[in-house]
């Protein structure tokens, strides 16, 4: 099995990427660590336990971050995830405890802790937590194993401004960090995630399920959907973070390049830009593999088949 951390902003897909995670014997999940993204921290770190309590693993450990960008103020995403960050069906409020350490210590200690190598980072939200630990502990950087998060754009541009991905846009500082700091990284950009859509059957083999969780997936596909569909009539929504772990349980389902990516953190036209190297016009080293393309129809079949297992 490979140790992970999602460090996340939930969110609808960050749930289903969570979900995703602890239904996979495949992945051992040392811990999630929270952030402010999508909705500020408090709400991130309720609805991490919410989702660990849906899946009946009140154990996963749970740790708060950041609660703002490392240079700037926080950018939130109300307008596709509504007001708690997980607005859809009704949830109860989380029982089990929030850990007493703070993320970035928790990431630290765990990358000391674990062999070198062998513990993957999986960012599914601004990069403030990950780029905070390499920044007060270099030392942990040459441990880990991969870095595989979603973020960036390429051909897709962006989703939050004109140049900018929401995830990058949010924390470029943090971007720019761990992006030159040398660890192995593995990118979900826009390019592939806006493949992996929700569609109406998708939805329904979900429902089909019969279980609280295809319930539940189903009904924030629901509502997450309906942003996408109002405002650009496309055939669902974009299922963004799940593709981090399905990378890890798949990487067959994904096409991609190992190219150099540069983060814009200056210009306020372009900030947050992943300025992805795709056509190698230039001898920036490689410090990515960016994934262009996804088989959606492969994601949605071993996305179902493992959330089935969680009853
Ligand atoms: C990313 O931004 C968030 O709104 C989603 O959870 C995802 O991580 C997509 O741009
Ligand atoms: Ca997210």
């Amino acid at each position: 099995t490979r140790k992970i951390i999602i460090d996340t902003d939930p969110g609808q897909d960050d749930a289903v990427a969570i979900l995703l995670a602890l239904a996979s014997p495949e992945l051992q999940v040392l811990g999630l660590t929270a952030v402010a993204g999508n909705v500020p921290l408090d709400l991130t770190a309720r609805n991490a336990r919410i989702v660990c309590e849906l899946a009946r693993r009140p154990d996963v450990p749970v740790f708060a971050g950041c609660d703002r960008p490392l240079a700037r103020d926080l950018v939130t995403a109300e307008h596709v995830h509504g007001k708690t960050g997980l607005d859809g069906p009704q949830m109860a409020e989380p029982t089990m405890p929030l850990q007493d350490i703070h993320a970035v210590d928790f990431i630290i200690e765990t990358l000391r802790a674990e062999a070198p190598g062998t513990v993957t980072l999986c960012p599914l939200g601004p990069l403030t937590n990950i780029a905070t630990a390499f920044r007060r502990a270099p030392d942990i950087v040459a441990r880990v194993q991969r870095i595989v998060l979603m973020g960036g754009a390429y051909f897709e541009v962006g989703n939050i401004t004109p140049a900018a991905e929401f995830n990058i846009y949010v924390d470029p500082e943090a971007a720019k960090i761990v992006f030159a700091a040398g660890a192995p990284i593995t990118v979900l950009p826009l390019d592939a995630t806006h493949k992996a859509l929700t569609t109406a059957d998708r939805v329904q083999a979900f429902r089909d399920l019969g279980t609280e969780v295809g319930r539940m997936v189903a009904a924030w596909a629901d509502f997450f959907e309906r942003f996408d569909k109002e405002k650009y009539g496309s055939a669902g929504a974009p299922l963004h973070d799940p593709c981090v772990i399905a990378w890890l349980l798949k990487p067959d389902l994904f096409t991609g390049r190992e190219i150099n990516v540069e983060i814009e953190v200056d210009s306020p036209l372009t900030r947050g830009m992943t300025v992805a190297d795709w056509w190698r016009v230039t001898d920036r080293p490689a410090n990515a593999l960016f994934i262009g393309d996804v088989d959606a129809d492969g994601f949605f079949s071993l996305l179902t088949e493992r959330l089935a297992r969680l009853g």
